[in-house]
């Protein structure tokens, strides 16, 4: 499974990426307000992301209207067209852009998917992930791992090559339910990440180890 941060904020970025387990960034412009970075900031953000070994970057446009979705998702692309992703969300004019931005051989997240039938819209114009908000399912009041689940099924069914990419992940359990599923990718909140590779189990065999090691050198 493919594990991003999902975070605008460079020192959680670097913590996360320093895990050996993180192969990427993902952002939104909620993100962005949150770190107090502007918009200028972001290829800045970008580049530093990329120094700290972040192999994959997810970054959204700011704009409402379709000229201004496909200009950002071509100059975001621009800043590294191996590792840039352009995240777009998934609106009638989103879909609109993306359709562009994927003729133009570009890669496309398509953002904030609540249902099965607009996962299989991002799959028509070429979105290579899918994008889904797991807790924010939930506080809708809808059975948020139910429908990601009959996503995944869908696309598995009509094989399509789009990976849905699970978001708004809130606690690290909930990792355990997504690759059971079949999700490729999860994008998670660094409180999250850090929680991840925890056991206390395994920290009491780790010292003990530990303790065996010194006396027998
Ligand atoms: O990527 C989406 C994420 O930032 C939203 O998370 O927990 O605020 O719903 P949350």
């Amino acid at each position: 499974m493919r594990i991003y941060i999902d975070s605008a904020d460079i020192r959680e970025i670097r913590e996360a990426l320093a895990s050996g387990f993180v192969y990427g960034v993902t952002t939104n412009p909620t993100l962005l307000r949150r770190a107090n970075v502007r918009a200028e900031g972001v290829p800045g953000l970008a580049r530093e992301a990329i120094a700290s070994g972040a192999r994959e970057l997810h970054l959204q446009t700011y704009a409402g209207g379709l000229e201004g979705m496909v200009r950002e998702g071509t100059s975001l692309a621009q800043l590294d067209p191996e590792r840039v992703v352009v995240k777009i969300p998934a609106t009638a004019v989103g879909y609109a852009a993306a359709a562009q931005l994927t003729a133009q051989h570009l890669r496309v997240t398509l953002t904030a998917v609540y249902t099965v039938r607009q996962a299989v819209l991002a799959q028509s114009v070429g979105a290579h992930y899918i994008a889904v908000y797991l807790g924010r399912m939930r506080d809708a009041g809808l059975d948020a791992l139910g429908l990601v689940g009959q996503m995944q099924r869908t696309l598995d069914i009509q094989r399509a090559g789009a990976q849905i990419l699970a978001a708004s992940v809130r606690a690290p359990e909930e990792i355990e339910a997504l690759a059971e599923l079949g999700l490729a990718t999860v994008t998670l909140p660094l409180q999250v990440l850090r929680q991840l590779a925890e056991s206390p189990q395994t920290a009491t065999a780790a010292a003990t180890f530990l303790e065996d090691a010194t006396a027998i050198q």
